[in-house]
Order: structure tokens, then sequence, then C-alpha cells
């Protein structure tokens, strides 16, 4: 099983990072193979709405989301963790979203019908971890649905979604324990849906049903 940990903030050692880090560390604790990565380490452009990919799934554009691609063909489960800013995600965590609209399909006659790669594979699983400074929810905005409604539409089944308030300066989400627990069970749960849905495909081949 593998999992990817998705951080839109470019303060690597923000809280998001902190916060996408323990959750990604029970999935490797629980078995699950993973990877990091920091949005900000990668050139990412916007889309361009060009449907360059409508053919192949694969975006045309040449630029280092190229290497992100097969991460998200490869992992069963992911994790997207980004900041609040304006009551919005990051402009990174946007564009990486956005560029993944290569794996949206639509019906050639009828766009209103449409479904992801990922649904065709099987579906996927996902946690999304939102993080802000203010200490009511409202001040987080559309953070946690910017990440949720895009997967639940890219063929992942948000398991679980971390809205984590009150935290500003980089790094604080090490002392916040509660934010820590969420995230951990966040890593756990994603682990554990995954884990379920292979025992039950097993299950499946066994009854040969
Ligand atoms: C440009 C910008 C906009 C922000 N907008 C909000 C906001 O709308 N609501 C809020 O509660 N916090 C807001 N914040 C605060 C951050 O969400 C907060 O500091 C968070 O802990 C940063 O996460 P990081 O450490 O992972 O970068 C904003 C911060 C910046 C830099």
């Amino acid at each position: 099983m593998k999992i990817l940990g998705v951080v839109g903030s470019k303060r690597k050692k923000g809280n998001t990072s902190c916060l996408v880090q323990e959750a990604i560390q029970v999935a490797k604790n629980e078995g699950a193979e993973t990877e990091l990565i920091f949005l900000s380490d990668y050139s990412i452009q916007d889309c361009t709405g060009c449907e360059g990919c409508k053919e192949t799934f694969k975006c045309i554009i040449n630029d280092d989301m190229q290497k992100i691609y097969p991460l998200l063909w490869e992992a069963d489960g992911i994790i997207l963790g980004s900041p609040t800013y304006f009551y919005n995600i990051s402009a990174d965590m946007k564009a990486f979203i956005d560029r993944c609209y290569s794996f949206e399909v639509f019906a050639e006659d009828d766009r209103s019908c449409w479904l992801s790669v990922n649904e065709a594979l099987g579906g996927k699983y996902a946690a999304v971890i939102a993080v802000c400074e203010q200490q009511d929810e409202k001040d987080m905005g559309f953070t946690p649905e910017a990440m949720s409604k895009p997967l639940e539409a890219l063929g992942y089944r948000v398991v679980d979604t971390v809205k984590i308030l009150r935290l500003f300066e980089a790094g604080e989400a090490l002392k916040d324990n509660e934010a820590l627990k969420h995230s951990r069970k966040a890593g756990e749960r994603l682990v554990k849906t995954i884990k379920l849905r292979q025992e039950v495909e097993n299950k499946i081949k066994e009854l040969k049903m």
C-alpha cells in the first residue's frame, strides 16, 4: 500500500507540514509505503484549460507536475494539507489540484456525464488537513472543502477531514496535542480503510462472487 502526503505550504517547518508528517508517520507505522512531497519544491504552472489531456489522461504541460503524476497513479491513498490563505487553500495547492484535471473524463456528446480515471480503476481514498490562525471555524472559510470536493470528483473517498484552528507561528502545531492526535487519527483511518478494502477484495475472490 502506498500513501502520498502533499504539503501545500511553503513553510517546510510550518504547521501544515508538521501535521501532514504526523499523519504520514502513522501510515508508515501501520505498514504503508509512504512518500511526502512539498509542492514548493516543484514548479507547477496553472492549468491552461487547453483540454490537451483528454485523449490520454496526460497533461501536455511539460513542467514539474510530470514528476508528481506517477506518484498519484501509484498511490492508493493521499493526504492533502493546506494552510488557510484568505479563507481558501494556498495557491500552490490550487495549482496542483487544477492540474489533476487530466484525470477527469467527459462523455463526448454530453459533458454532464463524467467520471475520473480513479473511479474507473475502482476508487481511491484520501484525507485532508486544513490549518488556520483564527479561533472561529468560519475564518477557515472554504479550505477543507476546496480540497475534499475536488478529491471526491477525482475518485477519492475522503475518509477524514482535519480542521485545525489557532495555529500561527511555524511549527506551533508540534505543541498542539489535539492537532497532532487528529492528524494521527486521519493517517490511521486512511490506512485502515485501504486495508479493509484489500480484505474485502480478497474475500470476494475467495467467495468467487
Ligand atoms: C496570505 C495569508 C493569508 C492568511 N489567511 C488566513 C485566513 O483567512 N484565516 C486564518 O485563520 N488564517 C489565515 N492565515 C494564517 C495561516 O493560515 C496560519 O498562519 C497557518 O498556521 C499557516 O500554516 P503553515 O505554518 O503551514 O504555513 C493566513 C496567512 C497568510 C500568510
